[in-house]
């Protein structure tokens, strides 16, 4: 029998019972509470709230932690490929060698995409930011690929994952390449996945383009990263939208409207945006920390705070690692680097971001590698959404397997009680 916690409402006893995790985490199960009592439980931003169970990501805030399936995200940085990383993430252990073979072929065979869809590109404006177009081509994803759609068919989710890992990267490039009005350059199979990406966006079919072993590691390294995060804001809509049965190229593509948003996966983009800003501002860092502990303007650092990482976010550390790293091996000096490195000691040494536990994110570094890479800044959020992919799917995945019911919260309504309708000639 589960252990229990007895709360007392309006006198009466209700009984919880008590739900343990595997790394020692405690909830109070309320799932009966409204029944039991006529209660129910508050929490806007869901932060004291467990909406699922979920054995794929461990995020300690307090200590730092990440880990996928139980595997560091130090461990699975140094030694594993980001595809190597998503079949952990979907399919709970790390693959043999056999495995990951079959699974980057089988990726490998889908990375192109109907032609028609390509289409789509044409009669959008090429100014429109790129997570808007990454959304809306991997929704239509769904209308080309209606042969794979069945949530609860293992034969459909299984092709419908292959081609969203395989086909991501070549919508996320056409994008770009559509944005700058040069020829879409199509996949290439004898390259990696994250080679064939950066083939994808920066070769030209009038040259020969070379792409640097250590840089598509680098860039690897950043989409592991940015792999899965457990019950973030895209993640919860993945499995929002996912819960009513949507399929997964629908879900998928929900997810990334909610990352485009500047407080999520979007805070990459504005980092660097800030940053520029800063440093056309005549580099005065001073000024811009006092505008961000200023109640009576809106702006934050971008970059900063975290709502699960209290001390450190442990993918933010493993960044800021690698930029020197990066930087001298493409021979780049950005005065940008600069401003950030004052500003993360200014701020670290600032009692109004220590008090709140503000520290860089995974966002703060990763924008000065991803612009030394020649990446726009509207096309950052693109790339978290291509690392995020694996852990978008995994939980999608597991949450159809559990068969959760709908997700369908409730409210405390504060709006105007019952009143009679008032027939348009008597309104004041
Ligand atoms: N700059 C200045 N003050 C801040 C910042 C910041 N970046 N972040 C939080 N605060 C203050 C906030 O004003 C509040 O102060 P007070 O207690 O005086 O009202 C306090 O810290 C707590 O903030 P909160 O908004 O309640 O915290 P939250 O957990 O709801 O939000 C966050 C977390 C990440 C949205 C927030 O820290 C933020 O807006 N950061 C900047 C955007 C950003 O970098 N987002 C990327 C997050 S990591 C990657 C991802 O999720 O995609």
């Amino acid at each position: 029998m589960s252990q229990q916690v007895k709360i007392q409402l309006d006198g009466q006893d209700v009984e919880l019972p008590l739900i343990e995790g595997s790394e020692g985490e405690k909830a109070l199960d309320v799932s009966k509470l409204r029944a039991q009592s006529g209660y129910i439980t508050y929490d806007g931003g869901f932060g004291n709230t467990g909406a699922c169970q979920s054995g794929i990501t461990f995020v300690q805030g307090e200590k730092g932690i990440l880990r996928h399936r139980g595997y560091s995200i130090e461990g699975l940085c140094e030694h594993a490929s980001f595809l190597e990383v998503a079949y952990l993430l979907i399919y709970g252990e790390l693959p043999t060698q056999s495995e990951l073979t079959a699974f980057m072929d089988e990726i490998t065979q889908h990375t192109l995409i109907h032609e028609d869809l390509r289409r789509i590109y044409d009669a959008l404006p090429k100014d429109a930011h790129p997570m808007a177009i990454l959304s809306s081509v991997v929704c239509c994803l769904s209308t080309f690929y209606q042969d794979s759609l069945d949530y609860s068919n293992p034969d459909h989710v299984r092709l419908s994952i292959i081609r969203l890992l395989a086909k991501l990267p070549t919508i996320a490039a056409f994008t770009y390449k559509k944005s700058i009005g040069q020829p879409l350059i199509y996949p290439r199979n004898d390259l990696s996945y994250t080679a064939n990406f950066l083939n994808m966006m920066f070769a030209l079919p009038t040259e020969s383009y070379h792409v640097d072993p250590d840089i598509s590691e680098a860039l690897d390294q950043l989409l592991i990263l940015h792999g899965d995060h457990e019950q973030n804001c895209s993640t919860s809509t993945v499995r929002m939208v996912g819960s009513s049965h949507a399929n997964l190229f629908a879900s998928v593509s929900a997810g990334i409207c909610a990352l485009w948003g500047p407080l999520h996966g979007g805070a990459n983009q504005a980092v660097l945006e800030m940053l520029q800003a800063i440093h056309e501002d005549g580099d005065d860092v001073e000024k811009y920390v006092n505008l961000a502990k200023d109640k009576t303007s809106d702006f934050r650092l971008m970059g900063f705070g975290h709502r699960v990482y209290k001390n450190f976010d442990p993918r933010a550390q493993i960044i800021k690692s690698s930029v020197d790293k990066v930087l001298n091996k493409l021979g780049v000096k950005d005065p940008l680097l600069g401003i950030a490195r004052k500003l993360e000691e200014i701020a670290l040494n600032d009692e109004y971001f220590s008090q709140r536990k503000l520290y860089p994110n995974v966002d703060f570094y990763s924008g000065i590698i991803y612009r030394a890479l020649g990446f726009p800044s509207d096309m950052f959020t693109v790339l978290f959404s291509i690392g995020r992919l694996p852990g978008w799917i995994a939980q999608w995945k597991e949450m159809m397997e559990d068969q959760s019911r709908i997700a369908r919260p409730r409210q405390i309504y504060t709006g105007s009680t019952e009143r009679d309708y008032v027939p348009i000639d008597q309104r004041s």
